[in-house]
């Protein structure tokens, strides 16, 4: 055995083992205020609903899903800087639930975040250096001013950017330029864990893999875990170890990024996987396409059930619209237990025993509090699924 292999092997194991960051049933459930002082409770928005997954030290967990199924919420939550409803966040064995103040402020020196967006994260008036120093100073890293400068110039450098970048501004700088700064202040406080919420969808298709590319080369330099947030599945497959698909605030399937892309269980995860292009002409001939019908849900008024019921090309009568599938592991040849599914029919579906079938879907108003979305199923085996 080679000696980088041995080397993989041992990471492998101890990241087996090390789980860095463990959520339990996280809910945050946002109040809708009516009334006149806006102080009569008349609703919640659902936007993380019962999310469970553990990341491992030195993992890269991807967290795809579209548009308003809580991906940010969720993000921010393990970072307490959405207050959970409910659930537990463990980050290296200190439940983050009863912290407060200087003690969780403390704490998140470990937990950074990277956002989508580098211009509006980053504050105009202040230069890249005063930026960088920033964090380091909340945290009583800049007491030995030489280990400081020392420390602006490793960052710089960790990023592919000059020194001389130390005395400019945010706007002298181009996308992909300012998400590298937005990267070297995550790292100016020496975190172990990165949440990194849509860190490419900002920029231009030409930067995104410089960045991605930058990611993964200071994730070994500095032995960092990541959390990465993107609605694009494309993005997540390249850079991640795992790969949770999230439905209308939760997990609907979770695996290794290989077991995903081979072997995709869910619907939902189907349909978005259909969406992908694929660069071998072989697989891409065969690869199925399924449209969804219908827009998400209001994470005011979830569906009951399986929350993808009203979408969902293989919906059966009995269970999908009242029973809430819990994520489990699947009885199907070649899928390891670490491949969980959230479906009651995973397997059937797998297997073909049940074929899927036409959905049509009206639009729903985010807004609505009380209507459902209209959906009519009729069978039309293997038949195309498209919206109407
Ligand atoms: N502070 C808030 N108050 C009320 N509702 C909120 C609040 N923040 C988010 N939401 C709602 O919660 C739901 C989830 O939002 P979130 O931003 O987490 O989704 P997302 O998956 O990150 O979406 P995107 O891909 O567009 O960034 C949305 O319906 C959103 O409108
Ligand atoms: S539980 Fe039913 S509605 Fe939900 S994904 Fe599975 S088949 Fe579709
Ligand atoms: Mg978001």
């Amino acid at each position: 055995m080679s000696e980088t292999t041995s080397m993989l092997d041992k990471k492998d194991t101890a990241a087996e083992h090390e789980v860095l960051l463990d959520a339990q049933d996280v809910k945050v459930h946002f109040p809708i205020k009516r009334g006149v002082f806006f102080d009569k409770t008349v609703g919640h928005v659902f936007a993380v609903d019962g999310m469970t997954l553990q990341i491992r030290r030195g993992e890269t967990y991807g967290l795809v899903g579209e548009s308003g199924c809580g991906k940010s919420t969720f993000g921010r939550a393990l970072l307490r800087l959405e207050e959970p409803t409910n659930g537990t966040v463990t980050f290296a064995g200190t439940d983050l639930s009863p912290l407060k103040g200087e003690a969780l402020r403390t704490l998140r020196r470990h937990m950074q975040m990277v956002f989508q967006d580098p211009l509006s994260s980053l504050d105009p008036r202040q230069t890249v250096e005063s930026l960088l120093l920033e964090g380091m100073r909340a945290h009583g890293l800049t007491k030995d001013a030489k280990a400081a400068d020392a420390r602006l110039r490793e960052l710089l450098t960790a990023v592919g950017l000059p020194v001389a970048a130390l005395r400019k501004y945010p706007h002298e700088f181009s996308g992909g330029q300012r998400q590298r700064i937005g990267i070297a202040r995550a790292l100016s406080v020496d975190p172990e864990l990165i949440v990194a919420d849509e860190p490419v969808s900002a920029l231009d298709v030409s930067v995104q893999a410089q960045v991605i590319n930058l990611l993964q080369d200071v994730q070994e330099q500095f032995g960092l875990t990541y959390l990465v947030i993107a609605h694009d599945l494309a993005v997540v497959r390249h850079i991640s170890d795992r790969v949770g698909v999230m439905y209308l605030g939760s997990l609907v399937e979770e695996a290794d990024s290989d077991g995903l892309y081979a072997t995709p269980l869910h619907p939902y995860t189907r349909a978005l996987m259909s969406a992908v292009p694929i660069p071998d002409p072989l697989i891409e001939d065969q690869r199925e396409q399924i449209i969804l019908a219908g827009d998400l849900p209001s994470p005011a008024n979830p569906p009951s059930g399986c929350r993808f019921h009203t979408r969902c090309p293989w919906r059966q009568e009995e269970r999908c619209d009242t029973e809430r599938p819990q994520l489990r592991v699947v009885q199907i040849d070649g899928v390891p237990t670490s491949h969980r599914v959230a479906c009651h029919y995973a397997e059937q579906i797998h297997s073909g025993e049940i074929e899927r079938h036409e959905v049509s879907a009206t639009a729903v108003d985010p807004s609505s509090l009380s209507d459902s979305p209209t959906v009519n199923t009729q069978e039309n085996p293997g038949g195309p699924i498209s919206a109407p």
